[in-house]
């Protein structure tokens, strides 16, 4: 888990980002398949389907938001090694089951900071605790195989 001093630091970073979850939930996973393109293929509903297609799909809300919520849940809980140790094994084992692995979550690690900046001025810090929290991600992916 992350010292109470880098949850501090993610939390505050998160914020103003979560503040508009809506647009920045879409924001997020289009920039995400705009980078990293094989991405979006891994997702029923927008494999093969090129950026604009994906933007006016009414599913975009759908998957934004709930990467949106779970992100909220690791970032509130990122200080408490006993939750984090049960939501990290969950969600490698949900994403294992899905196909993906730590490949697709080191491009997210790549792209959150920068992400995160578009949104709100970057905090001192706030970078590290963000790549602290994928780096357990990636980590629990290959503990479950992937
Ligand atoms: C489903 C969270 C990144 C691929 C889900 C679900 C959550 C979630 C909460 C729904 C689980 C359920 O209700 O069964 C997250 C979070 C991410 C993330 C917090 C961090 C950024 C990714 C990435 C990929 C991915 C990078 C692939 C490139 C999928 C797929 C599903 C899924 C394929 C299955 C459902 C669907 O097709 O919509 N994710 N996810 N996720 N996720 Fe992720």
């Amino acid at each position: 888990s992350l010292s109470a001093a880098e949850a501090d630091l993610l939390s505050k970073s998160w914020a103003p980002v979560f503040a508009n979850k809506d647009a920045n939930g879409d924001n997020f996973l289009v920039a995400l398949f705009e980078k990293f393109p094989d991405s979006a293929n891994f997702f029923a509903d927008f494999k093969g389907k090129s950026i604009a297609d994906i933007k006016a799909s009414p599913k975009l809300r759908d998957v934004s938001s709930r990467i949106f919520a779970r992100l909220n849940e690791f970032v509130n809980n990122s200080a408490d090694a006993g939750k984090m140790s049960a939501m990290l094994d969950q969600f490698a084992k949900e994403h294992a089951g899905f196909g993906v692995g730590s490949a697709q979550f080191e491009n997210v690690r790549a792209m959150f900071p920068g992400f995160v900046a578009s949104v709100a001025a970057s905090r001192a810090g706030a970078d590290a605790a963000w790549d602290k929290l994928f780096g357990y991600i990636i980590d629990a992916l290959k503990k479950s195989g992937k």
